[in-house]
C-alpha cells in the first residue's frame, strides 16, 4: 500500500515536471501532514511540496538548507517559484566551471547520442583520450578512473597498500596509512575509519585497522611518527587544504616538509585534491602552492564539470602498475560519457583561465572579507582562504546558540546560498566563473546578515538551546573543528 502511494507520487511528479500547478489527485496523495494538505497556492507551493516529499521518501542523511534547485546557469540558481539565488557553495566545489556550462553540456549531449557505456571489459574511444589528457596536464604516467571522490580515495588507499607490500616489502597485512586529524575524504568505510568527525563514525564500527592519525600542519609530529613506525607506513594521505574541516590552510613550508619526509622514509605522499584541486585554490592543484609533486593525486568533483561523477587517481608506473587486472575496478569508471564530459571540463578550466581567475577573484574576496571582519570583530573570529576556497569562522562563544546554519538561512533569504561546515564556519566557494559583481553581491548579502539580521537573531535566540559544545574527537579526545 505504501509502495503504491509512493509510486503515485513519483508518477505525479514526473508528469508534472516543469509545471507550476500540480493536479488535485497528486496533492491528495501526499503524506498526511505534508504541505499539500495545508495549502492550495500553486507556484509558491512547489518548493515546500518537494521538500516534504523528499523528507518522506529519502533517507535523512543530510541537513539541507531549505531551498530547491530547479534550474541553474553559471553562478545563478532558480527555485521552482522562479526566485533567483547566487550559488556560493558550487556543490562542494563540483561546479567550479559554473552550472550547466554550454561546452560541457554539449560534450554530454554529443556523447549520449554515440556511446555511453562500454564497461572496461572492452575498450572505448573516449577513455584513452581522457587518460592521455590527464597525463599531459598533470604529468603522471597513468590514471585509474573511478566515479565519486570517496571511491577515488579508496582506490588510492588500496594502491598504496599494494605498493607497500610489493615495493616496500611491508610484512603481510601490516601496512599502515597515516592521515590527519580533522580530515575529510568521503563516507565509505575505509575513509570514515580515518575520520575525527564523531557523527561520521559513531554507530558504524568496527572501523578498519591499519590507520594512524597525526595533527594537520605539524611536520614535526609527522616526522616523529615516521621515525617510530616508518618501516610499516605505506602512505600519508592528506588534503593540502582541509575543506570540510573549515578551509584550514597549513603553515607555509608544510607541503614541502611533507614531500621531504615522505621521500626520506619511502612513504607515498597521497594528496586528496578532490575538493582543493582543479583551480579551486587558485592553483591547478593545491600542492602547486609549494611546487610539490605528490606520489599519488586524487581528483574528483569538478572533473565531472558538475554534470556527472568522475574521479581519477594519478600516479607513475612504479606505483600504478602494482595493481593488476582483476584486482580493482568499477563498472562505470572510465566510461565514455564520463570521459567526454571530463575532457570538456578540463578544457573549460584551461580555456577560461579558471585557475588564474580563482587566484585573482580569491584575492578580491579576501580583501572584502577582511573588511567585513574589521566591521564585525565581535562576530567574526577569522577569515581565511586561498583562491575561491575560503571560509568565515564565527566567534562561536559570542554568538551561541546562533550557529553558522542560522546565518546561512538568513543568507538564503537574501539570495545567497552557502553551507556551514561544523557549527561555526561558513564556507564560501562560489563557481570559479563568478563575475566581480556577483562576488560583491555575495559579500554584501553577508554584510547585511551581520548588520541587520544577526542583532535580531541574537535578541530572539532561544534560551533553551544548548551552547556550542566543542567537538571532541572520540579517538584522541582533543578539540577539533572551530567551536
Ligand atoms: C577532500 C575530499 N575528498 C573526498 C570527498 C568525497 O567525494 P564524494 O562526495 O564525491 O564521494 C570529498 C567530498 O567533499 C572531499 O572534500
Amino acid at each position: 500500500m505504501a509502495a503504491m502511494k509512493a509510486r503515485r507520487h513519483l508518477q505525479c511528479l514526473l508528469k508534472g515536471r516543469g509545471r507550476a500547478v500540480w493536479g488535485a489527485r497528486c496533492l491528495s496523495a501526499l503524506p498526511q501532514g505534508s504541505f499539500a494538505s495545508s495549502s492550495s497556492s500553486s507556484s509558491s507551493s512547489s518548493s515546500r511540496q518537494l521538500i516534504s516529499l523528499e523528507n518522506e521518501y529519502s533517507a535523512h542523511n543530510y541537513h539541507p538548507i531549505p531551498v530547491v534547485f530547479s534550474q541553474a546557469k553559471g553562478s545563478t540558481v532558480w527555485d521552482p517559484e522562479g526566485k533567483k539565488y547566487l550559488d556560493f557553495l558550487s556543490a562542494y566545489s563540483a561546479v567550479n566551471q559554473g552550472h550547466c556550462h554550454p561546452k560541457i553540456i554539449k560534450a554530454l549531449q554529443d556523447q549520449t547520442e554515440k556511446l555511453t557505456l562500454s564497461s572496461r571489459a572492452f575498450y572505448n574511444d573516449k577513455f584513452p583520450v581522457f587518460a592521455e589528457r590527464l597525463r599531459s596536464i598533470f604529468g603522471y604516467d597513468m590514471v585509474l578512473p573511478m566515479n565519486t571522490g570517496a571511491e577515488g580515495v579508496e582506490t588510492a588507499l588500496k594502491l598504496t597498500r599494494k605498493w607497500g607490500y610489493e615495493k616496500k616489502k611491508i610484512p603481510k597485512d601490516e601496512a599502515i596509512i597515516v592521515s590527519c586529524c580533522g580530515c575529510f575524504h568521503g563516507r565509505t568505510l575505509a575513509v570514515i575509519s580515518m575520520s575525527c568527525d564523531n557523527e561520521a563514525t559513531r554507530g558504524f564500527g568496527p572501523l578498519l585497522p591499519g590507520h594512524l592519525k597525526v595533527d594537520f600542519g605539524d611536520a614535526i609530529a609527522l616526522e616523529n611518527l615516521f621515525k617510530e613506525k616508518g618501516d610499516k607506513i605505506a602512505g600519508f594521505l592528506f588534503e593540502p587544504i582541509q575543506g570540510e574541516a573549515g578551509v584550514i590552510i597549513p603553515p607555509d613550508g608544510y607541503l614541502k616538509a611533507v614531500r621531504d619526509l615522505c621521500s626520506k622514509y619511502n612513504i607515498l605522499m597521497i594528496s586528496d585534491e578532490v575538493q582543493s584541486g582543479l583551480g579551486r585554490s587558485g592553483r591547478m592543484l593545491a600542492c602547486d602552492w609549494e611546487d610539490v609533486r605528490p606520489d599519488v593525486v586524487v581528483l574528483g568533483k569538478a572533473l565531472g564539470g558538475g554534470v556527472i561523477p568522475v574521479s581519477a587517481v594519478l600516479a607513475d608506473k612504479d606505483v600504478m602498475l602494482c595493481i593488476q587486472p582483476g584486482e580493482h575496478g568499477s563498472t562505470f569508471g572510465g566510461n565514455p560519457l564520463a570521459s567526454a564530459v571530463a575532457i570538456a571540463s578540463l578544457d573549460v578550466i584551461k580555456d577560461e583561465q579558471l585557475v588564474e581567475r580563482s587566484a585573482q577573484m580569491g584575492e578580491d574576496l579576501m580583501k572584502q572579507l577582511i573588511e567585513l571582519q574589521r566591521r564585525f570583530p565581535g562576530y567574526i573570529k577569522e577569515v581565511r582562504g586561498r583562491g575561491l576556497f575560503s571560509a568565515v569562522e564565527l566567534n562561536g562563544a559570542a554568538l551561541s546558540p546562533v550557529s553558522a546554519y542560522d546565518i546561512c538561512l538568513k543568507l538564503k533569504e537574501r539570495g545567497v546560498l552557502a553551507k556551514p561546515t561544523h557549527s561555526t564556519i561558513i564556507r564560501l566557494t562560489p563557481p570559479l566563473s563568478l563575475s566581480g559583481d556577483e562576488l560583491e553581491e555575495g559579500v554584501k548579502a553577508l554584510q547585511d546578515v551581520f548588520e541587520l539580521d544577526l542583532p535580531m537573531l541574537l535578541q530572539t535566540r532561544p534560551q533553551t538551546s544548548a551552547p556550542h559544545a566543542p567537538h571532541l574527537c572520540d579517538r584522541c579526545g582533543r578539540k577539533v573543528y572551530g567551536a
